[in-house]
């Protein structure tokens, strides 16, 4: 599938709200050395006038010391036949596993050369603006807290400004 510059982006709405209900890998890195997993909780919308994305990512991904070391991030949207492939990358670690060569996707750069899966139907490259840690006493619902946290590894947050897009063609 070929991916198309989509400068058109600010009208991405409607699915925009199906965005995260789709099979999302998060990808970060570089060109040579990436890694990606799935991603199901998040939004978009805007921060400080900035079209924006925000992720939550727990401290024990390998995905997150990528985050970490990059500016930029991308969020790739899977056609529905890959949803095994998307499984695959939300229940494998890239520690143990090549899991972008293993599944046989295709990385493509954008803006700050930003790895993206080239399967994807629609991609987002997002610059670091925000990050945040979850804090225990600010979760309003306690069994969300003991559901969600039972090992206590409280997601990090990240908010990056959508600076590019591409679709399918
Ligand atoms: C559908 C789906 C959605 C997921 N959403 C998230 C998420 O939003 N945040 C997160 O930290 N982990 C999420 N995960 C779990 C990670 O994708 C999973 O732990 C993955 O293996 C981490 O890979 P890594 O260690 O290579 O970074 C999700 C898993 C699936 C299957």
């Amino acid at each position: 599938m070929a991916l198309k510059k989509y400068d058109d982006w600010m009208k991405l709405s409607p699915e925009i709200f199906s965005f995260f209900m789709d099979g999302m890998l998060l990808t970060a890195g570089t060109k040579e050395d990436c890694n990606t997993m799935a991603v199901g909780w998040g939004g978009l919308g805007s921060l400080w006038s900035r079209p924006a994305a925000t992720i939550y990512v727990r401290p024990t991904r390998h995905t997150l010391g990528f985050l970490e070391r990059e500016d930029y991030f991308s969020l790739s949207v899977l056609p529905k036949e890959y949803d095994d492939k998307v499984n695959y990358c939300g229940t494998v670690s890239g520690r143990d596993e090549d899991k972008i060569k293993n599944c046989g996707f295709h990385v493509e750069c954008g803006l700050g050369g930003t790895p993206y899966i080239a399967e994807a139907k629609l991609v987002l490259i997002c610059k670091k603006i925000l990050w945040d840690d979850i804090d225990p006493k600010k979760i309003v619902y306690p069994e969300d807290d003991a559901e969600v946290y039972p090992l206590k590894d409280y997601h990090r947050v990240y908010v990056g400004e959508i600076v590019e897009a591409w679709r399918e063609a």
